[in-house]
Formats: C-alpha cells, sequence, structure tokens
C-alpha cells in the first residue's frame, strides 16, 4: 500500500533521509522508531504529502506523491487522519465540533455529520463527553477525541505522531488498544512514529529503525527484539553483562515455547545444574517471547547444545 524506494530528504543541504526503501501493507500497524532528530516525523510528512521529496519514489496506492498536482493532493490527503503529540484540538470548540470540523470543511450534510460525530464519539467511548470543551477532558480523552477526528472522512490509513508521548503508560496502553481496534475494525493501514520501543512492543507488526536518516532496522517486531543485531542491541541500550568463567549461551525462545519451563527440564533431562545469568520474557505484538543467557562449565557445553538443537531453540555462545 505504501511503498518508498531509495527516499532521500534534504533541509537545504543536509541530509535528513538517507536511502530509505520500506514497503507497509495494507492493514498493518507499522511503527517508525528512533531518537531525537531521526527524521520519524520527516519521513511521515512525505507520506502524507505535506513535505517534498526530490530523491527517490514514494508511492501510496500505486501513486506517486510528488507527482500528485495540487487537487490531487488535497483527495489523496482526506483519505488519511492524522493525530499528534498534543492532540490539535481546538480550545473553543466542543467535542462534537472538533470532530465536525473535517466534514463541515468538505461540506457534508448537517445529518450526516451529526450521524457520523456519534457514531465515532462511541467508537472511542466518548458519547457522554460530546459538548465538553477539551480543556474538561483528560490527555486520554483528548487523544481519543483527536483519533474520532482523525477518522470523520473514512481514511485509508491513519499517521499517529508521538500520540501517546504525552500519556502516563496505563492511558498509552488504552490508546493503543483503541488503534489495534480501530486497525481491526475498520481495515485502516496505522503507521506510528514513536521514539518508544513499548508503543512498537504492544502495537506494530513490523518495524523502521531510523537512526540520524539512516535505517538501522526494518523487520517484523518480533525478529527485532527476538534476535536483536548489535545495532539494534545499541538502539536498546542493552548490554550483556555475564560471567568471565565457564560458557554462556543465549537461548532465544520462539512464540509459543517462552512458556514451557525449558531449562527445568533440560536440567532434569541431563542431569546438571546451570546458572540463569539473566532472562526475560516480553510480549510483543500479542506473542510472548523471551530469551535467557545460562552458564555452564566448559565440558557440559557439547551435551546441552545438543539438548538445545534437538528442541529447536535458537541459541548462541555469547
Ligand atoms: N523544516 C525544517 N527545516 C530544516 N530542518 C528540519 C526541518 N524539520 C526537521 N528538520 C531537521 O531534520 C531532522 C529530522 O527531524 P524530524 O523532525 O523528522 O525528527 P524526529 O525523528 O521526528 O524527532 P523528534 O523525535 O524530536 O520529533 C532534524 O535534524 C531536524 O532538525
Ligand atoms: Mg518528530
Amino acid at each position: 500500500m505504501i511503498t518508498i524506494k531509495k527516499l532521500n530528504k534534504y533541509y537545504d543541504d543536509t541530509k535528513v533521509l538517507n536511502d530509505i526503501s520500506i514497503e507497509i501493507k495494507k492493514g498493518q500497524i507499522f511503527a517508525i522508531v528512533g531518537h531525537s532528530g531521526a527524521g520519524k516525523s520527516t519521513l511521515l510528512r512525505c507520506i502524507n504529502g505535506l513535505e517534498n521529496y526530490k530523491d527517490g519514489s514514494l508511492k501510496v496506492n500505486d501513486k506517486e506523491i510528488k507527482e500528485l498536482d495540487k487537487n490531487s493532493l488535497r483527495e489523496f490527503r482526506k483519505k488519511i487522519g492524522m493525530i499528534f503529540q498534543h492532540f490539535s484540538l481546538i480550545q473553543r470548540k466542543t467535542v462534537f465540533e472538533n470532530v465536525a470540523l473535517p466534514m463541515q470543511l468538505w461540506g457534508y450534510k448537517k445529518e450526516e455529520i451529526s450521524k457520523k460525530v456519534k457514531d465515532l464519539l462511541s467508537l472511542v467511548g466518548l458519547e457522554e463527553k460530546i459538548d465538553a470543551f477539551p480543556n474538561q477532558l483528560s490527555g486520554g480523552q483528548k487523544q481519543r477525541v483527536a483519533i474520532a477526528r482523525a477518522l470523520t472522512l473514512d481514511p485509508d490509513i491513519l499517521l499517529s505522531d508521538e500520540a501517546t508521548s504525552a500519556l502516563d503508560p496505563n492511558t498509552t496502553s488504552s490508546i493503543l488498544n483503541l488503534l489495534k481496534q480501530i486497525n481491526e475494525k475498520l481495515n485502516i493501514t496505522i503507521v506510528i512514529v514513536t521514539h518508544e520501543m513499548e508503543v512498537v512492543k504492544q502495537i506494530a507488526q513490523k518495524a523502521l529503525l531510523l537512526e540520524h536518516g539512516n535505517v538501522i532496522g526494518f523487520d517484523d517486531t518480533e525478529e527485532l527484539f527476538l534476535k536483536p543485531d548489535e545495532k539494534m542491541k545499541n538502539f536498546l541500550g542493552e548490554s550483556e553483562v555475564v560471567p568471565n568463567s565457564g560458557i554462556n549461551i543465549k537461548l532465544y525462545f520462539p512464540k509459543d515455547n517462552a512458556y514451557q519451563s525449558f531449562i527445568t527440564a533440560m536440567a532434569r533431562k541431563l542431569d546438571m545444574d546451570f546458572n540463569i545469568v539473566w532472562g526475560k520474557l516480553e510480549e510483543i505484538n500479542t506473542h510472548i517471547v523471551g530469551n535467557m543467557v545460562i552458564n555452564l562449565k566448559i565440558e557440559d557445553q557439547e551435551k546441552v547444545t545438543k539438548y538445545i538443537n534437538e528442541h529447536d531453540i535458537v541459541w548462541e555462545v555469547l
């Protein structure tokens, strides 16, 4: 649905996006992740045609965005909803009026607007706040209003730029669940920009990692977290402190295996003791995955790796 090939973007002489090539499929929840200044918002603005680019190609539904004339661009942008960190609500308008705004601008009939706004407020769970003003709402409620507003013109794509960054963890989680629900119910492709790995883990099926405008990772979310390469580890700030003696083996548990007490079973079966150096289970995109580092005596290595291999567990020696 969104195909980007060899995209370069400059501000004056400064290159802020370097050779980006990605594909975002219809119905996917896709994350663009990176630290401040990585180029995330710039890439998002290129996707919705707010920012132009000279080099490379960016197609949405097979249309090259930079080739659209003014009218086509306006029509194109109608089908893209957007939400932001600070909600961008109009303070002197009620919830109803805020949500109704895009439809009013496009000249929809009053009854149509009224029905749509009510339906959307019910979808985001805010029917009873219809006459409230933004300053009477919590942060999470404001973002729900902004989400309803972004959906009024039945978009194909919803873009989210740090939409949960101003919210506490519980509210973040409930907003992400709402986005997931919208993605499933309305089959809207969602592209989220975030600097929070927790957000990626909770919601994204696929992610792009950006650093100083460069792609440092592009893969299914589970792959990125389950078997991070050096760049990803640096990115996560994860340095592995392991014992100097013996041998350290890191095990990667696939989706359904994580729950099994693999290590206990192995210890029993091989009649051996292991030190568990560290391990963690994580929920990534609704699947539980995990990795664990064990320390063992050098002479036990062969037996152990044989056992691990027999159980199709991915591992490496650290
Ligand atoms: N309009 C502009 N003119 C010149 N430079 C810009 C402009 N917008 C962004 N930049 C520069 O482009 C780079 C990428 O900025 P961008 O806003 O895309 O980063 P970001 O990843 O969204 O960061 P943040 O997480 O802080 O929002 C930065 O170095 C920024 O200073
Ligand atoms: Mg930004």
